[in-house]
């Protein structure tokens, strides 16, 4: 059976029937499959951290039906990762979910090896404490976390945000491979923007907690007013194929990806 992700009509109020409360998401309709790579996107606020909560079923909506494939196959990494943290070494952090899952010690031991050491995060820092880590570090620790339980769905919530130009860059590829590997949906929100781009096709925009547009790159880059309205940027690659064919320039800022625009520029260079 295939896996999938399927929200219909979902709502969800923080502290609803009192005087704080807020509406986080508003009606959304949405459909995850397998195999798929998303941008989430929308200003501050507008729901994207709640929604990936509903999605990964940690938090349950007001309305609305959620259904969510069971057993660890969603994971969630949090826009905050300390917040999280728990374990008294960065090991025991990463052996928590599979060691829950019931697996065997030598089972546990090889995926929390090699979770952390596809984020790269050097040996002599797994007997650490997670709170003796550095922002980036922390960030490559919650990434390995949710890594080690195999998830189907990974969901991560601005897994960029307080990386340097080198982590970020590390980050990248990191992700491109394990969806690459794995085959793995991968569901990211960021609002750099041009991180974001090389790692999805499908574009999710919230608004104010409802979805407002379920597109891609190519299709933002030949209309991005609903962008420019909620105060979002195209990614570089593709702002600057619109400027040149606002220009006259004969390139197509349509692009799905950026291997796409590249090959603009390059056709335009000759
Ligand atoms: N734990 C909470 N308690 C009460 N209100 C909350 C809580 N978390 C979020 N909200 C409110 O719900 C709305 C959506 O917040 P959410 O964190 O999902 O937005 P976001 O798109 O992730 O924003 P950002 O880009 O700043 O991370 C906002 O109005 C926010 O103030
Ligand atoms: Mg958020």
């Amino acid at each position: 059976m295939a896996l999938e992700i399927r929200l219909s009509g979902v709502s969800v109020d923080y502290y609803p029937g009192t005087a704080w409360q807020t509406r986080a998401l508003a009606g959304v309709n949405l459909l995850v499959g397998e195999n798929e790579e998303i941008a989430l996107l929308g200003p501050g606020g507008a729901g994207k951290s709640t929604l990936l909560r509903v999605m990964a079923g940690l938090l349950a909506p007001g309305k609305g039906q959620v259904l969510v494939p069971e057993g660890g196959r969603v994971a969630l990494a949090l826009q905050e990762p300390q917040r999280g943290f728990f374990a008294a070494t960065a090991w025991e952090e990463v052996a928590f979910g599979p060691e829950n899952f019931g697996l065997g010690a030598g089972e546990v031991e090889e995926r929390v090896r090699w979770a952390l050491s596809a984020v790269g995060l050097p040996e002599e820092k797994w007997s650490r404490s997670p709170f003796a880590l550095s922002g980036g570090e922390q960030r490559r620790l919650a990434l390995a976390a949710v890594l080690s339980m195999r998830p189907r769905f990974l969901l991560l919530d601005e897994p960029a945000a307080g990386l340097d130009a080198w982590g970020k860059r590390d980050l990248g590829r990191i992700l491109r491979e394990l969806v690459k590997k794995t085959g793995m949906t991968l569901v990211m929100t960021g609002h750099e923007v041009d991180f974001v781009f090389p790692l999805t096709r499908r574009v999710l925009v919230l608004a104010r907690g409802r979805l407002a547009a379920d597109t891609t790159w190519g299709r933002l880059g030949r209309d991005p007013v609903l962008l420019e309205q909620l105060g979002l940027e195209l990614p570089t690659a593709l702002r600057l194929l619109r400027r040149l064919a606002e220009k006259g320039a004969p390139v197509d800022p349509g692009q799905e990806s950026l291997e796409g625009a590249i090959e603009e520029f390059r056709k335009l260079l000759g």
